[in-house]
């Protein structure tokens, strides 16, 4: 078949699609006939990155859909105004090494806020678009064995290190997709975690506005290409995990190489804590109680 027509009539939004990893994502599946919904807190960064993705399939079905994860009222407004049946929704956006009293605008812990909390938000209230057999996919990180994910303490403030509070914020994330798996056991929609492995912007292609990368960092970055890879590699086990026809509900994709660092998708295997059912429920009532957003199942 074609390769551009091989996802045409899919339609699949991507979180934090203007840059980075999320950037990719759209590429490839817009080069591979998908519509694709950039949802960006940034409208212009969206258009820099809609008109990138243009320079390499000028056919590109693309929207914009404004969307900030960082505020559940921006979260609100993005889910009531998809008016069109969602294939699959990428959870991607994120942050990472954020101080310790950064905060989302609902005053929510700015890592756990924007890359947990805003897309349970998010995917609770956008049920009513999703398909039938759609796919919810969350982006995770080898970053989820960093720390415990302490349901009950989720909102209160953190103490360690910052990388650990990603780490627990990634967990989260992925937590949540393993008890949407088991929620949905009875429907044919898929609950699916990937990862990208390490991924950096010095080794992925350039992309005027929206991969930019000093040369010098470039020239700098091409000795460690044996070890990690382009952000454009990252994306390729999270387009796998939602469109790849021998994905199953309940899967973790990541890259096959050392260490998960790079390479090309495989399944991989997550941590007990990450996986438990009982972390996932108390989780889900913790995320419906701070958000205030009931998950319809
Ligand atoms: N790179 C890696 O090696 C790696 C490894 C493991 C996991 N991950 C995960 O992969 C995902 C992408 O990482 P990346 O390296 O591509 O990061 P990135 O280059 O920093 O890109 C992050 C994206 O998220 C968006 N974003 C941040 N806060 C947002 C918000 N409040 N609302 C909407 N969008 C927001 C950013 O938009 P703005 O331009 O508006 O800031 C940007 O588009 C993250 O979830 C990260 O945790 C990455």
């Amino acid at each position: 078949m074609d390769a551009s027509a091989e996802l045409h009539g899919r339609t699949i939004l991507v979180t934090g699609a203007n840059a980075g990893i999320g950037y990719w994502c759209v590429e490839q599946l817009a080069v591979r006939g998908a519509r694709v919904i950039l949802g960006c807190r940034s409208p212009e960064r969206a258009r820099l990155a809609v008109d990138a993705v243009r320079s390499q399939a000028p056919q590109a079905d693309l929207g914009i859909l404004p969307l900030d994860l960082g505020s559940l009222t921006s979260v609100a407004e993005a889910a009531s105004g998809i008016d069109e049946r969602l294939d699959a929704v990428v959870c991607n956006a994120g942050v990472k090494a954020a101080q310790r009293d950064a905060r989302t605008s609902d005053g929510l812990d700015l890592m756990v806020g924007t890359n947990f909390l805003g897309h349970f938000a998010l995917i609770a209230q956008l049920t009513h678009a999703l398909a039938e057999d759609a796919r919810v996919v969350a982006v995770g990180s080898l970053a989820h064995r960093f720390a415990p994910i302490a349901p009950a303490t989720l909102s209160d403030p953190w103490r360690g290190s910052s990388l650990r509070q990603y780490g627990r914020s990634k967990a989260a994330l992925m937590a949540f997709a393993f008890e949407l798996d088991r929620r949905w056991a009875d429907s044919p929609r898929m609950a699916v975690c990937a990862h990208p492995g390490y991924a950096v912007d010095p080794l992925t292609p350039p992309r005027p506005g929206a991969v930019e990368t000093p040369g010098i960092l470039r020239a700098l970055a091409s000795m460690t290409r044996g070890v990690v890879q382009g952000k454009d590699g990252g994306a390729l086990p999270i387009v796998h995990a939602a469109t790849g026809p021998d994905v199953v509900s309940g899967d973790y994709w990541g890259p096959s190489g050392a260490l998960e660092f790079r390479g090309t998708p495989a399944r991989v295997t997550v941590s007990d804590e990450v996986h438990s059912p009982a972390n996932g429920s108390s989780l889900w009532s913790a995320a419906e109680k701070i958000t205030g957003v009931p998950f319809p199942t």
